[in-house]
């Protein structure tokens, strides 16, 4: 890995093996599904990984990204997002056309519809799961509105086109700390359960629960409605994972290793800015520290600044120019999306490069 041209994304492909171990593991003891949400790695490589241990099919963000996993064979498909342009609806209902099993969130009345009319015009039908807002405050019915949820199951169901898949959510974590997230999760699972409730008292079959994130996961998997876990980040982690204490420094399987291209004094440069790391999120570098944009793996310093192409290096083991630093991202998502590559490598040595095939599909 030392001879990668710099800033490269390297994935330990050691630790992604044991992370998609243990939360399929997790998953599969508590009973309920795993369908991994791709728009952490983007990547056909890791997808066929989560398949092959058992993951029942895939989460994408968006309509674009569900494209890039269709075309390569994975036919069971959520896109565990409000869908509601028309020119949206209709891809997606392209993909069920083609034979594929696809999904969509829905949390209001004009995707429904847009919906219904795209499938009965393409001549399928489209699974539908109604978002419900457990917390976060970002899309979905909030969870205890039983009319409003009630009243949309009802607009799916006179649809021909759509077909009720059960109820979703995705509250992730804002509070840091293990006793924290297992509250935050079984609150999580407790609100998605009170509007499955609703539904089956307002004569609606509610098939299935989907709730999760990485950092709420595991402990949602236990909770006795849920039947599907959705979880993305899991596979790599970050530094807000390792914050929220979801994840352990071990569980870090992806860097962004970066050659310092300036020191003088204490300035110290590094050879990545936003155009590697992304920079949408900071993270304390160690718990109850200042939240920065990256932390080296193996000594004390972070990136606290960026630019589109620096970074800048504060800490108290500063590296000296031409030395190669790896990092942990604050947030790896966004960071994957902006390289064309992942480099796989085995106890430092590089065994593969994976595109990462879904890059840049956000429409
Ligand atoms: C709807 C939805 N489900 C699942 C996830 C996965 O969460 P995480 O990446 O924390 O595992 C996300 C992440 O943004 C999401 O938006």
């Amino acid at each position: 890995v030392d001879e990668l041209p710099t800033p490269a994304l390297v994935v330990d492909l050691d630790r992604v093996e044991r992370n998609l171990a243990a939360w399929q593991e997790a998953c599969s003891a508590a009973g309920v599904a795993l369908r991994p949400h791709v728009k952490t790695h983007k990547t056909l490589e890791l997808a066929r990984l989560q398949r092959a241990r058992g993951a029942a099919g895939i989460a994408c963000a968006k309509v674009s990204e569900a494209e890039v996993f269709v075309a390569a064979g994975f036919d069971d498909v959520a896109i565990a997002y409000p869908v509601v342009a028309a020119e949206a609806c209709a891809r997606a209902a392209a993909l069920a056309a083609g034979g594929a099993t696809i999904s969509v969130n829905v949390d209001g009345e004009l995707g429904v519809r847009r919906l219904g009319e795209a499938a009965r015009s393409h001549g399928t039908r489209l699974g539908v799961w109604l978002d419900v807002d457990t917390g976060l405050g970002r899309t979905g019915i909030p969870a205890d509105d039983g009319p409003a949820l009630i009243g949309l199951a009802r607009l799916v169901a006179a649809e021909p086109g759509l077909r009720l898949l059960g109820v979703t959510t995705y509250r992730n974590a804002k509070r840091p700390g293990a006793d924290a997230l297992a509250a935050t999760a079984a609150d999580e699972a407790a609100l998605l359960a009170l509007a499955a409730d609703a539904l089956v008292a307002g004569g609606i079959e509610v098939g299935g629960v989907a709730a999760g994130s990485t950092p709420t996961g595991r402990a949602v998997a236990a909770a006795p409605a849920v039947t599907e876990v959705r979880a993305g980040t899991y596979v790599f982690n970050d530094l807000m994972q390792l914050a929220l204490g979801s994840a352990r420094e071990d569980d870090v399987a992806l860097t962004v290793h970066t050659t310092v291209v300036s020191r003088r004094g204490a300035r110290t440069t590094v050879d990545a800015g936003a155009k590697t790391f992304g920079g949408d999120s900071r993270a304390p570098a160690v718990p109850g520290g200042e939240p920065v944009l990256a932390r080296a793996a193996d000594r004390d310093a972070s990136v606290t600044a960026m630019y589109e192409e620096h970074g800048v290096v504060a800490g108290d083991d500063l590296p000296g120019v031409g030395e190669r630093v790896r990092w942990i991202p604050a947030h790896v998502c966004t960071c994957v999306n902006l390289s064309d590559v992942l480099h796989v490598a085995r106890g430092g040595v590089v065994v593969d490069a994976w595109p990462v095939a879904a890059r840049g599909r956000r429409t």
